[in-house]
């Protein structure tokens, strides 16, 4: 069954008198519970067609339909309702804030989507970093904890509103290369369990392990395989 369909896709961007188009024409579908790796050249509009996934953005052109809803059309309300309530995102840059701990990192999205009481929060909390292996680290603040710790926060907080789908934008770009096996290992292990996985990745190793690989030069699609 899809779980994402995406069909025509564009969105240019224009700086002075030059125009990108960072997608043009993209056309790609999700199964449910699918992995699959997108890959291709920096600036080629990985992040651009992840972003308008997540609903983070929205494109000029063409629709986007999760589970039967149309991101491309959606009002700011429903496309935040969305991002709280249905995906979890996780960022290279990890995006933690630096003066909370691993636990309040992990809970921010609830907060931001009033979901919960305080001891609801918690708990959800706790049991996101369970899932990644740190509860034991719950009272840390991110300069406390190791790059592929925090990279696992970070994926602990993508996790707390029990998501249908992750969505990794460069997840272990970031990372020495035994961090980043431990963070692909989480990952798969997420989607093994049934999350919808999507990986923005440089690293073939990475890719390697999709279920699919579809590689994006110039904001379109240029090849897609079904590895494994
Ligand atoms: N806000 C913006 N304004 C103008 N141009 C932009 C903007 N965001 C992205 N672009 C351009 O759109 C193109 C696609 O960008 P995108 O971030 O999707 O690339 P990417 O494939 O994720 O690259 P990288 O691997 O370096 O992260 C790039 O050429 C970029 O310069
Ligand atoms: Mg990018």
């Amino acid at each position: 069954m899809a779980f994402v369909q995406c069909s025509g896709l564009r969105k240019t961007y224009t700086v002075g008198d030059e125009e990108v188009r960072a997608l043009d024409n993209v056309s790609i579908t999700v199964e449910k519970g699918d992995f699959i790796a997108i890959c291709g050249p920096s600036g080629s509009g990985k992040s651009t067609l992840a972003n308008v996934i997540g609903g983070l953005d929205q494109p000029d052109e063409g629709s986007v339909l999760v589970d039967g809803v149309d991101l491309a059309k959606a009002k700011d309300k429903e496309l935040s309702e969305y991002r709280n309530s249905r995906i979890g995102f996780v960022f290279q840059s990890f995006n933690l804030q630096a003066h909370e701990t691993a636990l309040e990192n992990v809970i921010s999205p609830l907060v931001i989507g009033g979901v919960g009481k305080k001891k609801e929060r918690r708990e959800r909390g706790m049991k996101a970093l369970e899932r990644v292996g740190l509860s034991d680290r719950a009272g840390h603040k991110p300069t406390q904890l190791s790059g592929g710790q925090r990279q696992r926060v970070a994926i602990a907080r993508a996790l707390v509103n029990d998501p249908q789908m992750i969505i990794a934008d460069e997840p272990t770009g970031n990372l020495d290369s035994s961090r980043g096996s431990d963070v692909i290992a989480e990952l798969r292990r997420l989607n093994s369990e049934g999350i919808t996985l999507i990986i923005i990745t440089h690293d073939p190793n990475v890719a390697a392990q999709a279920k699919r690989v579809v590689e994006i030069k110039d904001g379109k699609i240029t090849e897609r395989t079904g590895a494994r």
